[in-house]
């Protein structure tokens, strides 16, 4: 269990790679575009904002309030996608193609959105063509994204996909690389595709092992090269 790390999971990739919150890379006179054009609207905890595979043409974003993105079948056992907070978006994919959502988003915590028809996204891009590149900018992001998650299903096992989970939640906290999501050991279980058990048997050895410190609602990154198997 205490033997040294063979592989390091790969940390800086998914940490540099971080996506810049859509909202500050926009302008006072965007955003103002953008406020004119929205309506606003909040939701409690837990509340369900999209369905997968329903119609809907709108794009939210977060103003404040944290989001899942996730797939799920039909037994209720969901893959997260994504959790996404301030300053980004979602909904974006069904207002460009007009097919039906490809995901479905609740609220992890109470949330306030800004939410753009498809009409009036084409009105503020009209107004300030730039929003648009915007988007794209972020569309692409994710699908690096996604490509690099496809490489961790692919080439990683558990535990490896686990630790490069860990280090692309992490932020920087006073110095400090800290994971500071409320996730419970189910919802990593969740991302990485793995049974809460399993999930539970690799943050305790990571723990064991002096990588990482486990607490009630963080969880800090001691050593950023994790090892990517046991
Ligand atoms: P849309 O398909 O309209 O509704 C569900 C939304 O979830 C989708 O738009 C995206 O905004 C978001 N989404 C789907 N897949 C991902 C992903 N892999 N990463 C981040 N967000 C996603």
């Amino acid at each position: 269990m205490t033997a040294p790390p063979r592989k390091a999971a790969t940390a800086s990739p998914s940490l540099a790679l971080k996506a810049v919150p859509f909202f500050t890379q926009m302008n006072d006179e965007e955003l103002e575009v953008v406020r004119s054009l929205a309506v606003e609207k909040s939701y409690p905890r837990n509340a369900v904002v999209l369905t997968e595979g329903e119609q809907g043409d709108s794009l939210y974003m977060i103003e404040s309030g944290r989001v899942k993105v996730f797939i799920g079948d039909e037994d209720g056992r969901e893959i997260i996608l994504k959790i996404l907070g301030p300053g980004q978006f979602f909904g974006e994919m069904a207002m460009v193609d007009q097919q039906p959502r490809s995901a479905s988003v609740t609220t992890l915590e109470p949330a306030t959105f800004m939410i753009l028809s498809h009409g009036a996204f084409e009105a503020a891009v009209l107004k300030k063509p730039r929003i648009a590149n915007l988007v794209l900018r972020v569309l692409a992001q994710r699908l690096r994204d996604a490509d690099r998650k496809i490489g961790t299903l692919v080439l990683m096992d558990v535990y490896g996909r686990v630790a490069s989970t860990l280090l692309e939640l992490a932020v920087n906290v006073d110095g400090k690389l800290m994971v500071r999501e409320k996730l419970s050991q189910q919802e990593i279980a969740n991302m990485v595709g793995a049974s809460r058990e399993m999930v539970n048997r690799i943050l305790k050895d990571l723990s064991e092992r002096g990588f990482i410190q486990v607490e009630s609602k963080s969880i800090t990154i001691i050593n950023r090269e994790l090892p990517s198997s046991l």
